[in-house]
This record gives C-alpha cells, structure tokens and sequence, in this order.
C-alpha cells in the first residue's frame, strides 16, 4: 500500500472541504499545513497538497522544498473559473520552485462570503472587481458583491480527475 498524505491551507474553508473529501476518497491521510511535521514530510509516496488562490499565487506551497518526496500533486482553489483563464503563468512560477519541478497542478473553484472576508480582504476584492471587463465574470461578481450574497463552486464531483489521476499509480 502507498503512503498518501493530502495537506491543505484554507483561509475561508473552501479548500479545506476539497482537502477532506480527497482525503477520504484516496485514504490518505489529512494535514492542515501548520499542522505537518516536517519529519513526516519524508514518509509519503506521494503528497497532495492544496491551497486557496490569493492574487494569483498558490497560498502556502513553497514549504514543499522541505519534502524528500518527489511525487507532488498541487490543487489550486480559486474563485475564477479554470476553463476560462490561462494558469499558465502560475504553472511556470510553480514549476520553477525547487522541488516542485515535476509537480501535477490541477485547478479548481472555490467559494466567496462576501460578509465574512476580513476587511482588508474586503477591499482587495472590491479593488479587483472593479477591474474586471469580461461580462460573464462580472454577473459572478455582482452576485457577490451584493450584501447578502456568497458564492459557492465548491463540488465532490469537481475532485473526480485528480482521484483518477491518484488512483492510477502509473502517473507518478
Ligand atoms: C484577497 C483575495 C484575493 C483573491 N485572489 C484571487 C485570485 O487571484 N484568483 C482567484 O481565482 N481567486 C482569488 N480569490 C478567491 C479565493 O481564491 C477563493 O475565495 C477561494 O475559495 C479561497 O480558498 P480558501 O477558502 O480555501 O482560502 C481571492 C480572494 C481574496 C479574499
């Protein structure tokens, strides 16, 4: 059997939901970041590791270095859709971090609270949106922007390729 850890960092829960539910799926075991220690960073044939996109950098990934396991599995969480932005640059930057040059990067979409985002966190977004051109995303935006409203992708199915990707031991 295949040691298997799934580690996360979420600020506002949603990638933590993903981080469980894969845990459970692969029967791996669950490491909130700042929870790991770095001696069991050793122990896994391959780690998952997850985090919220923030200003369009994977939260938390670059500790991976430590890792003498080379067989890495990254998801982004991110509020803008995958099949309609180019990740491209973050890949690079990714794949340029020492020890992360082989990693598989997956993405997927997370969710917004408007009303529960700490205030700076509130006025980034608001900056941001502003910015925003594309009509589609700023129907999403308005949605969230509007004082009741959240928004959430969050979605088990959304997990499906990378489970496959994990479960067929060829790939890594
Ligand atoms: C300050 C701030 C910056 C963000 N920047 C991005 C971004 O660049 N791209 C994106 O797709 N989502 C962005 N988001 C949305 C988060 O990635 C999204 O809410 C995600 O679900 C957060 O995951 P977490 O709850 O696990 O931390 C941002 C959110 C905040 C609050």
């Amino acid at each position: 059997m295949k040691k298997i850890a799934v580690i996360y960092k979420s600020k506002y829960g949603a990638t933590g939901r993903y981080a469980r539910w894969l845990a459970e799926e692969l029967g791996a075991e669950l490491f909130e970041k700042s929870q790991v220690p770095a001696s069991a960073l050793g122990e896994f044939d391959l780690i998952l590791y997850g985090g919220g996109v923030y200003a369009g950098e994977l939260r938390g990934v670059k500790f991976l270095y430590k890792s003498r396991c080379r067989n890495i599995v990254l998801f982004t969480v991110g509020l803008e859709d995958p099949e309609k932005i180019s990740y491209a640059h973050m890949e690079e930057k990714i794949h340029n971090t020492k020890g992360l040059e082989r990693s598989k990067i997956f993405h997927l979409r997370g969710a917004m609270d408007f009303n529960r985002l700490q205030w700076l966190d509130k006025k980034i977004i608001g900056w941001v949106m502003k910015g925003q051109k594309n009509p589609t995303e700023m129907a999403e935006v308005e949605t969230m922007i509007a004082p009741e409203n959240k928004i959430d992708f969050v979605k088990k199915e959304k997990l499906a390729p990378i489970i496959e990707y994990v479960k067929n031991e060829n790939n890594w």
